[in-house]
């Protein structure tokens, strides 16, 4: 009968290992919202962390001193992650002040919602940009480091509005159905070498990109959730810490939904 290799085995503890101590971790848009929780939930199981941000970097010099306060190591990085040049600037940088990249986060994010007839190609353009070449761009500064090493995690934000689509988010729902494609694509390209892909698909959370919806909507929202709430970064942090860790070690190519069970299974 032939031998079933199991490379990891010997080395993977008997009960799961959460801790991410030694790990580093970049978190594209750790500024503020569902990254900054990211961070600041990395960086409390033990890992450095690396965020960028764009506009908010007096957010992120926040964040970073939150994550030197625990005893962890992190930098802030302000790059354009729609922008090839600067995501190579990026990747540089990080090389430089924190080593490899064990863990990496594609958060950052933009909307531009327009119902389609009165949507731009502008609008199309920059939400394609960040949210879906954006992760592909910074993800091909890491992976295949992560790769030559052995071990590594991607975790990429997605939504619920790649899954079911949304009105007025032609673009946006686009990108983040986009995101779940690379992932799997991933996922089957690197499960031998160590590297897991996984994807989140939150629902609708509080932070800064809630606050152009109209509270009319917010309240239909929250009425068509099953816990009946929006939810908070820090629930959406709470999946990634799990997907970064060494006990997620069997999950790959999976969206992991965070919605307050708003949409179920698909
Ligand atoms: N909130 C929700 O309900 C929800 C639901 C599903 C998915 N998501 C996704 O979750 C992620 C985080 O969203 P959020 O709600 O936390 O939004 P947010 O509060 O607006 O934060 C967005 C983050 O992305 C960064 N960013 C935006 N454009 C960037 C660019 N071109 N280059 C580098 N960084 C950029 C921002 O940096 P600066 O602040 O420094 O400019 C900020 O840190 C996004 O991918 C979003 O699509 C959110």
């Amino acid at each position: 009968m032939a031998t079933v290799v199991q490379p990891e085995a010997e080395s993977r503890s008997a009960v799961p290992e959460y801790r991410l101590e030694g790990k580093t971790a970049l978190v594209t848009g750790g500024s503020r919202g569902i990254g900054k929780a990211i961070a600041l939930a990395l960086a409390a199981r033990g890992a450095n962390v690396g965020l960028t941000c764009l506009t908010g970097c007096k957010f992120a010099e926040d964040v970073r001193g939150q994550i030197r306060d625990m005893g962890r190591r992190s930098e802030y990085f302000a790059h354009d992650v729609g922008d090839a040049g600067e995501v190579s600037k990026l990747s540089n940088e990080v090389g430089e002040l924190l080593g490899e990249v064990d863990i990496l986060v594609n958060n950052a994010g933009i909307a531009r919602d327009r119902s389609f007839k009165k949507m731009t190609q502008e609008m199309w353009d920059s939400v394609i940009a960040v949210d879906l070449t954006g992760v592909f761009a910074v993800t091909k500064q890491f992976i295949d480091g992560m790769a030559d090493r052995g071990w590594g995690r991607v975790i990429n934000i997605s939504s619920i509005v790649g899954e079911v689509g949304n009105f007025g988010q032609a673009n946006y729902s686009a990108a983040k159905a986009g995101v779940i494609g690379l992932t799997k694509t991933l996922a089957r390209e690197y499960a031998r070498k160590g590297v897991t892909v996984n994807a989140i698909a939150p629902g609708f959370i509080r932070t800064r990109m809630m606050q152009e919806i109209p509270e009319k909507s917010l309240e239909a929202v929250m009425n068509m959730t099953p816990v009946g709430r929006l939810g908070e970064p820090v629930e959406v942090a709470a999946g990634v810490a799990f997907l970064a860790s060494p006990a997620a070690s069997f999950i790959t190519g999976h969206v992991l939904d965070i919605n307050g069970g708003m949409a179920m299974g698909g």
